[in-house]
């Protein structure tokens, strides 16, 4: 088999966090934050200990303000139901997954937010210009991807992040494509909330991600309930992570999130973002020229790890069937949650097929896969 689907969930995860999880599960994992025995008080380091290394991640200064959450899309909610006030105007763009449309467009179907999507140009990308004319004084918030699941080119991020600090616009960015691969620093990139995934490219398992929110954002908790704080009081607390963050966390989620990053760490972000556009730039050489393919993906250097195209006459679930069935190759065909990216890109009646490599898929295996699409080209 060959997987190559890492814009879904990455596979496979290192030693180090396959190990972490199963140390802590037969040691003995008890609730952190609760009880004050020995080895709730393991528990709590371990959640904290992986505070610390995303906060170095992503350059964020205080590790309490990261709150664990169980998937991007429950962060990415926390977020916009946490910020958005009755009257407020809200941009985001069209290249947006449905975690950040369907909330928006839920809202302003109640009539409590008014809502601007930006378009993107052809190529899926927004360009800073069509930032510029929309990222004005009036704007409350603005919610963007750090790179598109559909297409993989990365948004112009840092440049949005200095519209939203000039016209005082609080800025969420959707890191669900892209961390673990791109360079995240919230404070030169002017990031106000940033909703991240432990399972994709950070390495980590299913069920954990994280919401970063920056001191002063004014922020309603999502959900209320035990924190293992101020036990006695009827009300959420207000301090971070509390705030947000009711619940029993996964301490074995956290712990291999953290390992995972770590793993980042020491290969180094910049030779996984390297591996990564190399192997692109390997579909691209063997798959550029095909007649009957098109290619909706940006070159490699733009791109933070999708190829994303079609093949003549053929539905994109056919050719990821046939890829799977007939090769043993996992790759992602259709919508992939982004249904105003593929009316952008024209694609909205028969979907793309997005193949996703990881750190760990070699060469081989993207020769093999640029022999398997050929031959579904050529029908034999
Ligand atoms: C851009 C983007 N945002 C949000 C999500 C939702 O992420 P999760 O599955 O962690 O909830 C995804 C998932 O693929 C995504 O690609």
């Amino acid at each position: 088999m060959i997987y190559l689907d890492n814009a879904a969930t990455s596979w496979p995860k290192p030693q180090s966090v396959i190990q972490v999880m199963s140390d802590v599960i037969k040691r003995g994992c008890a609730n952190p934050g609760r009880s004050a025995h020995s080895m709730a008080r393991q528990a709590d380091d371990a959640v904290f200990h992986t505070r610390e290394v995303l906060a170095e991640f992503f350059n964020i200064n205080d590790p309490m303000r990261i709150v664990y959450m169980p998937n991007t899309t429950y962060a990415l909610n926390a977020a916009i139901y946490g910020v958005v006030r009755n009257g407020m105007k809200v941009a985001t763009t069209a290249m947006e997954h449905n975690s950040v449309l369907r909330p928006l467009n839920t809202l302003q179907n109640k009539g409590i937010i008014d809502l601007v999507v930006i378009q993107p140009d052809k190529l899926g990308r927004i360009t800073v210009q069509s930032l510029r004319k929309t990222l004005k004084k009036g704007i409350d918030l603005f919610c963007m991807t750090l790179s598109s699941n559909v297409t993989g080119v990365i948004m112009p991020v840092a440049e949005a992040g200095k519209l939203c600090k000039t016209h005082s616009i609080t800025y969420l960015v959707d890191a669900a494509q892209g961390a673990g691969v791109i360079p995240i620093d919230v404070e030169s990139m002017n990031i106000d909330l940033l909703a991240f995934p432990g399972h994709k490219g950070l390495l980590g398992p299913q069920g954990i991600a994280g919401l970063y929110v920056r001191d002063g954002i004014d922020i309603k908790p999502f959900i209320q309930g035990g924190t293992g704080s101020f036990s006695d009081s009827l009300f959420q607390p207000e301090i971070f992570p509390d705030i947000l963050e009711s619940g029993t966390l996964n301490v074995p989620g956290i712990m291999g999130l953290g390992k995972g990053v770590s793993f980042i760490r020491d290969i180094g972000i910049s030779n996984i973002q390297l591996k990564k556009q190399h192997l692109i730039e390997i579909l691209f050489n063997g798959l550029g020229k095909v007649s009957d393919i098109s290619i909706y993906s940006p070159p490699p250097e733009q791109n933070s790890g999708i190829f994303a195209m079609s093949i003549q006459d053929l539905d994109s679930t056919e050719v990821g069937y046939l890829l799977d069935r007939k090769f043993g190759i996992c790759t992602r065909a259709g919508f992939h949650c982004a249904p105003l990216a593929h009316q952008s890109l024209g694609t909205a009646d028969r979907g793309l097929v997005r193949i996703s490599p990881g750190y760990f898929n070699d060469e081989t295996e993207i020769e093999l896969t640029i022999k398997a699409i050929k031959s579904i080209v050529n029908r034999i």
